[in-house]
């Protein structure tokens, strides 16, 4: 591709190169401003390289045409890359969304029936902010460190950049020894205006939205870049306390406000999902007039000790919900659908749209989910959007729901054109040319052509070194992709084979653009540094179809080690023995995603490159973070029958927070059966087994809680 490009410049008249240099500005600023605001991106990462080194090509040829506002001169999505890392004390979790008022009395019959609470149950209600959020950790009452989210493990410190703004307090006097305090960093609408008229002004950024812009100005190299950008921050929340705040929610948030923090004047305490509702109208009422964007309501349990009680799901609270305002509508034509073909062969429509603002943000693209989604059928052949198909030329209305990829709400048929043609969806890959299948009950159709569709193999390549999976500094998307490309890397097993394939000369990588002798003996060496790896994030990047990080951690937690894991996969037989019976025992696996992993690890082509992996590889073991004196630590528990003094997910979660295994059904690697009233089955198969068998008051009385 490159030496395409660079022939076409080669040939290019003076004339015509100044004309092609306002073409890639153009469209240079406009993919990069849409990849910045997160939304989809306009121009695949591969075709935007290119053009960015044609881009280079034509400046190098005629120097004296180089524009003011060079596309060369634009940041990337590299900015991340200069902070250091900060490890969270306490995990900083996401918030589970409703979108109806049922999901809002679902949320409270759920906290309800968890905790087996009846009488008066109070929660607060307050704004959720469209913004940043941040950890400030205070130290004997001084400001110490500052984090973005990141991942919720780790984030970016961004320590110098908060003593900018002006909300943060940078002492506290009468607060605990170590105070982790959590909040939203956000942008006023007016100063986000204004903003945007002097970036103007300047030939700078312009922000799409006062939260791009808030995460723009916060995440900045240069502190004195963020000190001249007017942010504020609310504080929600708190992470590590040395002593607690309060009793509740309520008492906290105020307590943070005697503190100096400033706290949302709209947060209520409500005792009903009515009342929750009556305070989500009345700040949906409020909104227009605020004077920052925010997105939804916040409902938190309002009792610290029941939150306890109720603890964390793998990344959100089951103590607080988030009731997002409906989406924003708007109506755009349809231009074109591509397909892009995914990490496991599946084939997803996107719809390419005259651009249109939709709540702020410019979409141009938009998720059409699979070819029933456009012929108007829903996943059991009953109808959507009234039957409505969708077609190339279409009038179809947009909208966006927070975070989410744009979707089509709609389409106007009085508004279609007349040669508008239904759509054919493809039977071959269009990346591969193999045949596409679609199994039985499967809404998805996939390409056939696994890891020799460059697709596929390049997406299990990002999957593979993303954040949750090898993370490797250094080493993003974009990167991966052109190893790929140019035919450095094929597999994961390459990555780690880079180093002795490339490193001595290191002469080739010198030659990439943006590379030097010192940038490729940092990458090589963060490879190194993730030869070591956790079994969880070992299977999650595995890429196994169905097999997604929290599964990946549940078979990790089970097997313990690589080997053990690899010989069940191995041994197993799908629908029947042992191995089988085992790894469907496990608390969340289920039929499909057993039988997807037994697959992989049967097929050829897949076991070699796992064993080419591993080869490579130090995969740490699991290490059973159990209380030393835990008297379930390490054993395998199932409960079964009516448990009368504390739900079944209580019991669960209170077991597994003692180190024992929870499984779902009984076999000879139980250690213990609870056994409530009416129990059936599972108490006749332990009592075969002999496995040991107590009442609910038993277990109480063995983990110290009677
Ligand atoms: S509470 C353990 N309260 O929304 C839960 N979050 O979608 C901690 N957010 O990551 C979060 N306003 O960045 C909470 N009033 C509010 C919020 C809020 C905005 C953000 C926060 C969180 C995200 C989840």
């Amino acid at each position: 591709m490159t030496n395409d490009l660079e022939k076409g410049v080669a040939s290019l008249s003076e004339a015509e190169a100044k004309t092609e240099l306002a073409r890639l500005a153009a469209l240079l600023l406009s993919a990069n401003r849409a990849y910045h605001t997160k939304d989809a991106p306009e121009i695949s990462d591969a075709d935007y390289d290119a053009e960015k080194r044609r881009n280079l090509a034509l400046e190098a040829r005629f120097p004296h045409l180089k524009r003011a506002d060079s596309p060369s001169e634009l940041v990337g999505a590299g900015v991340a890359e200069g902070f250091t890392k900060v490890a969270h004390a306490v995990r900083m979790l996401s918030l589970e969304n409703a979108f109806q008022d049922s999901d809002v009395e679902e949320f409270e019959d759920r906290v309800r029936k968890y905790l087996g609470h009846t009488g008066v149950l109070s929660f607060t209600a307050e704004p959720k902010i469209d913004g940043l959020s941040l950890s400030l950790r205070y130290e004997k009452g001084l400001l110490t460190q500052a984090a973005t989210r990141g991942d919720g493990d780790v984030g970016e410190n961004v320590t110098e950049n908060a003593r900018n703004v002006a909300d943060i307090p940078q002492a506290l006097s009468g607060a605990p020894d170590v105070l982790e305090v959590r909040g939203e960093v956000y942008m006023s609408h007016t100063d986000f205006q204004s903003l945007n008229k002097r970036q103007e002004e300047r030939g700078g950024k312009i922000f799409a939205n006062p939260r791009n812009a808030a995460a723009g100005s916060m995440r900045q190299l240069d502190a004195a870049i963020t000190a001249a950008r007017p942010l504020r921050f609310f504080a929600y929340a708190w992470g590590a306390v040395s002593e607690p705040l309060a009793d509740t929610q309520f008492s906290a948030i105020n307590k943070l406000k005697t503190l100096g923090f400033v706290t949302n004047p709209l947060t209520k305490l409500c005792n009903s999902a009515a009342e929750m509702l009556a305070q989500y109208k009345e700040i949906a009422a409020k909104r227009p007039s605020l004077g920052y964007d925010i997105d939804g309501v916040v409902y938190k349990v309002n009792d610290l000790e029941l939150q306890r009680r109720l603890g964390f799901r793998s990344t959100t609270p089951r103590w607080a919900i988030a009731h997002k305002f409906p989406a924003e509508l708007a109506w755009t034509r349809l231009l074109a659908i591509d397909i892009q073909v995914g990490r496991t062969g599946a084939l997803s429509p996107v719809a390419r749209l005259e651009p249109v603002t939709v709540g702020g943000v410019v979409v141009s693209n938009a998720t059409l989910h699979n070819e029933d989604y456009i012929a108007g059928r829903d996943n059991k052949g009953g109808p959507i959007r009234d039957g409505k198909d969708i077609r190339v030329g279409d009038l179809v209305q947009v909208y966006r729901a927070g975070d989410v990829i744009p979707k089509i709400a709609d389409v106007d048929l009085g508004r279609r054109p007349d040669d508008a043609q239904p759509y054919e969806f493809p039977t071959i890959c269009p990346e591969c040319c193999s045949p596409t299948l679609r199994e039985e009950g499967d809404a998805v159709r996939r390409c056939s052509g696994g890891l020799i569709c460059p697709s596929q193999a390049v997406e299990r390549l990002r999957h593979f070194v993303g954040r949750a999976t090898f993370d490797i500094e250094g080493l993003g998307a974009k990167q991966i992709e052109a190893f790929y490309r140019d035919g450095w890397v094929q597999t994961p097993a390459d990555i780690f084979s880079l180093r002795s394939r490339f490193g001595a000369g290191v002469q080739q990588l010198k030659n990439r653009e943006g590379w030097g002798a010192k940038s490729a003996d940092k990458l090589f060496d963060a490879i190194d540094d993730k030869r070591k790896i956790p079994l969880n994030r070992l299977i999650f990047a595995l890429g196994i179809r169905h097999v997604g990080e929290s599964s990946a951690s549940l078979l990790a937690n089970h097997y313990t080690t690589w080997p053990q894991f690899e010989a069940a996969m191995t041994q197993a037989n799908i629908g029947s023995g042992a191995a089988w019976e085992e790894l469907l025992a496990i608390d969340g696996v289920g039929a499909v995603l057993a039988a997807s992993a037994i697959s992989t690890f049967q097929n050829e082509k897949e076991r070699a490159a796992i064993d080419a992996l591993i080869a490579e590889l130090d995969v740490q073991s699991v290490v059973t973070r159990a209380p030393v004196d835990s008297p379930v630590a390490g054993k395998t528990v199932v409960f079964t029958g009516t448990l009368e003094k504390m739900t079944r997910a209580e019991a669960k979660a209170t077991a597994e927070s003692l180190g024992a295994k929870v499984a779902g059904s009984v076999s000879a690697k139980t250690d213990l059966l609870v056994a409530g009233p009416g129990a059936g089955s599972k108490a006749k198969s332990a009592a075969a087994l002999g496995v040991k068998i107590i009442d609910e008051d038993g277990w109480l009385a063995l983990i110290g809680m009677a």
